[in-house]
């Protein structure tokens, strides 16, 4: 058995091989070749969310298991801390346990970038970050590969974290990073808005934006969390990374519905869908589309095996 950590995980699951397996692994969803059983979100008494994410996806299965600890934040603890443990499917042996954090980090990113792909105007160019994080730093490594983005915007509530990112993503891509002092700035005038904080109320709304924007929300993952206001949420084509999940754990899906705002239908499909071309996509330049991802365990499984087949050449 192996055991791969963050430093090489990080070497072998690159951007681009990412995004290919994660189109793989979303249609494979869809077409039914992978099983990902309804995940175990626990609240510990300290506040930290313990994740149980098993998934199993053809030639290999098994669990991410992962604390998300907000206080971490601004600590030099990373936020996310946890392994995925893969057997694979013959015998069901141990093949390795691999860093966890660094496999969400980088898969999620990947995962907005295809859907950036799909749905986003195709010279979308300005790109807004809310939380200036890991997330922050893994969606515009991954979205740059699929559009070319030459200027971010970025806000968070710690303006020293504003001014960190900013200046690495500055010397990194070479490209204009302007730090914000609110959302309703940083978002004015993008093109692509990703917002990944940890908030608990909604803080993006409609009247903030710009018709035409692509929206990944990715910051929550419970049935009351969100970051997109109700009001935006209805005026937009709505996309998942898997509507049955979308249904029963997302807050920016389940909170409007209880408000009567959307109906069941307003979810338009999946990522993987649209990549099978099941679901249509943007229909118009002025269309605001949202993918709403939770983060799906045969994303982390499938990241797993990638870097687990890398690791043996
Ligand atoms: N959907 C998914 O698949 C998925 C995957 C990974 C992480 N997440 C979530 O995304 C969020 C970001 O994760 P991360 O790893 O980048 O965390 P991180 O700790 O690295 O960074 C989060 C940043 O958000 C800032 N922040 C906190 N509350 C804010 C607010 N209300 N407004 C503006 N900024 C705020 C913090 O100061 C921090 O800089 C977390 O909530 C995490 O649980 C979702």
């Amino acid at each position: 058995m192996k055991i791969i950590e963050e430093e090489q995980v990080r070497k072998l699951l690159t951007p681009e091989k990412c995004m290919d397996v994660m189109k793989k692994t979303l249609m494979d969803l869809e077409l039914g070749k992978c099983v990902m059983p309804q995940r175990l979100i626990c609240r510990m008494p300290n506040t930290a969310a313990l994740g149980f994410m098993p998934a199993y996806t053809g030639d290999y299965f098994g669990a991410k298991v992962i604390t998300a600890y907000e206080p971490n934040m601004g600590t030099g603890y990373p936020s996310h801390i946890g392994y995925v443990m893969l057997f694979e499917s013959r015998h069901c042996t141990v093949c390795g346990m691999i860093e966890a954090g660094s496999i969400t980090e980088i898969r999620t990113g990947c995962v907005s970038a295809v859907a950036t792909d799909l749905l986003a105007e195709k010279n979308a160019h300005k790109m807004a970050v809310i939380g200036a994080g890991a997330q922050a730093r893994s969606h515009l490594a991954a979205i740059r590969l699929v559009r070319k983005i030459t200027e971010v915007t970025v806000y968070d509530k710690n303006p020293a974290a504003s001014e960190l990112y900013a200046e690495e993503m500055k010397k990194k891509y070479g490209i204009s990073v302007k730090t914000c002092g609110s959302v309703e700035s940083a978002v004015a005038d993008a093109d692509i808005i990703c917002t990944v904080c940890p908030a608990k109320e909604a803080y993006l709304t409609k009247d903030m934006v710009k018709p035409g924007v692509h929206i990944n929300a990715v910051g929550t993952f419970s049935p009351t969390t969100r970051e997109v206001a109700s009001d935006l949420i209805g005026a937009a084509r709505l996309y998942s990374d898997h509507t049955p999940s979308c249904r029963k754990e997302s807050g920016e899906y389940l909170i409007p519905l209880k408000e009567g705002i959307i109906t069941e239908s307003h979810i338009i499909g999946s990522v993987g869908e649209l990549l099978l071309g099941k679901v249509p996509g943007r229909q118009s330049k002025n269309d605001i589309t949202v993918f709403d991802a939770l983060g799906l365990a045969v994303e982390d499984i499938s990241s797993a095996e990638l870097v687990y087949l890398e690791s043996k050449k």
